[in-house]
């Protein structure tokens, strides 16, 4: 650490409350680990509340934790493969389940990142400029297209384009690069291999919202994909800020982080109203999940047919991230793309850790939302991992619950309570009875403000479903 750079370094950080973030990373990265003192000297730098500081300090994991840290990735699919922190970092997800079992020193992954893919990930990243449309027919072919959002909520693309429009400007645009949830990689992928098509479908979005302000909230631990970005916003020419986030999960659910780009902890916000109303700093904001923006230029030239990128990872032979139609099946991932099971499959996970947990009856239902209905899962964000028969459904569901008692924001008492209590009851140090379970997820699923806590209880739901006499289990 090296404080007497500290006075220079204070003079020079921006002011407004919405650098606070960015602040806290740099001193982070030029300092040392924010200390309660280096927090109060930026909390007096920026005229801010000194107890403000710490409490977004606090918030992040990384922020305390030195640049050069030697990190392990304990995730499912790492601690599957045998991950141990022994004494390093131990971070629920490190966002590279396809190079499992994960490690960084600092912002480099151990190995170097590797990539396997196929369809347009492997397409020349061309500067293409972007197709100028008027704006009713850009909502035209979007609507005629059929996208939705490839964030996990899979809402309808051009609704929530024509939502922000019909406000008016000053509009802003964010690219939703947190990526946290563990078993996804599709948008690292994208940036590292793709990053001209990613920012010619945000060129798209902000000529269609009249706006020159955008931004991209970008994930701690993807240095990689930053540089990559950061190189092609330079080529490009195009007015774009990248947000670093700090290690928190939850600061992908869109209004977290708006809450986090505006200098305050990343606690989501109570809906109405919604971002496409009152976003950032209270304007009309359309906010987009990398890959959603990656096939926007694509449909816009008439090139797109139907489909998505599936990060594949787990016991198979050869994990990566691979385009694939709706409706394909696990079975076809793993066969067909990921080179084959290692070893008898034990369950699969289809679309990320809040996406539920299915048999390997489940390996030949189509991965779409219906299809999935029935199984009481989702295709969520398209991650599927893939558990061998001797990895044990308890410990995949202790792991999966602890990963979620982590990261919940604890803004609502039954996601901060229930998260943590079928954590134990998973991990042999909670005994609950199926009806106590019920009484949790029930109150979880209906009142909690966010999809995390809604969406958590899914992989015990779907784990009590399928085996109903293993998930009952209790020590
Ligand atoms: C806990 C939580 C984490 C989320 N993380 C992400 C994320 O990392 N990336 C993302 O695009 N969407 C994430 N979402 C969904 C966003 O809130 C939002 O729906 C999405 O960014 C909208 O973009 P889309 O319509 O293009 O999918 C998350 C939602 C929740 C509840
Ligand atoms: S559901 Fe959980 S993560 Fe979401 S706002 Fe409530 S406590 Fe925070």
């Amino acid at each position: 650490m090296d404080v007497l750079q500290l006075p220079a370094l204070l003079e020079e950080l921006p002011k407004e409350r919405t650098q606070l973030l960015d602040n806290l990373g740099r001193i982070r990265r030029e300092i040392g680990p924010i200390t309660p003192e280096l927090s109060d000297a930026l909390a007096d730098a920026m005229d801010l509340r000194r107890g403000d500081v710490h409490e977004v300090a606090s918030f992040y994991s990384y922020l305390g934790v030195p640049v050069d840290a030697r990190r392990v990735c304990t995730g499912p699919v790492c601690d599957c493969m045998g991950a141990q922190a022994d004494g390093a970092v131990a971070v629920p997800c490190l966002g590279h389940c396809d190079l499992a079992p994960v490690t960084m020193e600092g912002d480099d992954v151990t190995g170097g990142v590797r990539h396997r893919a196929n369809g347009f990930l492997l397409e020349p990243d061309e500067l293409r400029p972007a197709p100028d449309l008027p704006p009713e027919d850009v909502l035209t072919r979007l609507e005629s297209s059929g996208l939705t959002g490839m964030g996990g909520a899979a809402f309808p693309t051009w609704r929530k384009w024509e939502a922000v429009r019909a406000e008016p400007g000053p509009r802003v645009v964010i690219v939703n690069a947190d990526e946290g949830e563990p078993g996804t990689f599709k948008d690292r992928y994208l940036m590292e291999l793709r990053p001209q098509l990613v920012l010619e479908g945000l060129e798209i979005a902000m000529r269609f919202c009249e706006t020159e302000e955008a931004y991209v909230y970008l994930r701690e631990e993807y240095a990689t994909a930053r540089t990559t970005l950061q190189e092609a916003i330079a080529a490009r020419g195009l007015p774009v800020e990248i947000v670093v986030g700090a290690g928190s999960y939850v600061c992908g659910e869109e209004t977290a982080m708006l809450e986090s780009m505006e200098g305050r902890r990343g606690m989501p916000r109570l809906r109405p109203p919604y971002p496409a109303q009152a976003g950032y700093l209270g304007r009309p904001t359309l906010i987009n999940n990398v890959e959603t923006l990656a096939h926007v230029p694509r449909i816009l030239r008439g090139e797109w047919t139907p489909g998505r990128l599936w990060s594949v990872s787990g016991a198979v032979r050869e994990p990566g991230c691979f385009e694939a139609p709706l409706d394909v099946t696990a079975r076809r991932l793993i066969d067909d793309h990921a080179g084959g099971a290692t070893e008898e499959i034990g369950a699969i996970v289809p679309g990320g850790a809040a996406s539920g947990i299915l048999p390997p009856a489940a390996l030949d239902v189509a991965l779409t939302a219906e299809a999935l209905r029935e199984w009481g899962a989702a295709p969520g964000s398209a991650g599927l991992q893939v558990f061998p028969a001797s990895y044990p459904l308890q410990r995949l569901l202790s792991e999966t619950m602890r990963f979620f008692a982590e990261e919940s924001c604890q803004k609502c008492t039954p996601c901060r309570i229930g998260t943590r209590a079928l954590h134990h009851h998973f991990a042999g140090s909670l005994e609950l009875t199926q009806a106590k379970m019920d009484e949790w997820m029930d109150a979880m699923e209906k009142t909690s403000i966010c999809g995390l806590g809604q969406a958590a209880p899914l992989p015990v739901r779907t784990a009590l479903r399928h085996w109903p006499e293993e998930a009952r289990w209790s020590s």
